[in-house]
């Protein structure tokens, strides 16, 4: 009997994984559009493009069907997702995952607030460490949807953490709530600051 309900859980896990599974190979052509502006691999050039490189491929996910739903307005990405299926998001998300994420520079004024908050939080507001769920070298937590954010474009990050903070970035209550929370105790400097040290992070 145990078995038994050990093969099929077996079964049922393995046909899960398959179903959800993402072909990078295949994701690597369904990405070339993408290309334009986050980079072939991933690694965008221009600082308001945000690198896809090694990024978490569930956090991939759920942007692409935030975006395609309208939950996470972007602009420049007007009517690109209309026409993709959940395989075709799970294909692009493991292309880019399976790249390497470059890393930047951070500013040297910056490097020590910027540790100051990523490592410790703040006591004082109650703003909580970066590492509990960005890992200490800020790689994320690819299973559990807590993006990659080491090396990632300072403006980008600054204008994400400025997003949450005053509502204009995805409003749903879970993830983006959690960060919404946050960076409601991030003061401007302090964004400056953390961006900067999150950009030369390795
Ligand atoms: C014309 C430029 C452009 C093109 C082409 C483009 N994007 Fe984007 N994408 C952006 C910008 C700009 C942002 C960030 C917007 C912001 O500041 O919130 C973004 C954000 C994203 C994000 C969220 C990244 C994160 O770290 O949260 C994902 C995922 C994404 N794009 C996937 C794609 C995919 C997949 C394609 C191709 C089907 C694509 N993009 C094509 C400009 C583009
Ligand atoms: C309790 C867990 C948790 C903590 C602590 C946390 N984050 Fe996050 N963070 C998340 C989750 C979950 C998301 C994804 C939100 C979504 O799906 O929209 C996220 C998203 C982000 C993003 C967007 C990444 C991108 O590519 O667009 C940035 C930037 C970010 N966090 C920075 C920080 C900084 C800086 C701190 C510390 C001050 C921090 N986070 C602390 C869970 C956390």
């Amino acid at each position: 009997m145990n078995k038994v309900l050990a093969t099929l859980l077996l079964g049922l896990g393995l046909t899960g994984a398959a179903h959800a599974a993402g072909d990078a190979t295949a994701g690597q052509a369904k990405a070339a559009v993408c290309g334009a502006c986050h980079g072939a691999d991933g690694n965008s050039a221009a600082p308001n493009f945000p690198k896809l490189a090694g990024q978490g491929e569930r956090y991939l996910i759920k942007q692409m069907q935030d975006v395609k739903e309208g939950r996470r307005a972007i602009v420049e990405m007007t009517g690109l997702l209309d026409n993709l299926s959940e395989q075709d998001f799970a294909d692009i998300a493991a292309y880019f995952a399976s790249q390497n994420g470059s890393i930047g520079a951070a500013d040297p004024a910056l490097v020590k607030r910027g540790e100051e908050i990523f490592r410790g939080g703040n006591l004082e507001t109650g703003l909580p460490a970066c590492t509990g769920c960005h890992a200490p070298n800020g790689v994320g937590n690819a299973p559990a949807g807590f993006p990659k954010l080491n090396g990632q474009h300072a403006a980008y990050t600054a204008k994400q953490l400025t997003d949450f903070r005053e509502g204009d970035r995805n409003n749903d209550a879970g993830d983006a709530g959690i960060m919404r929370t946050i960076a409601a105790k991030l003061s401007n400097k302090d964004i400056a600051a953390v961006s900067s040290y999150i950009q030369g992070l390795h």
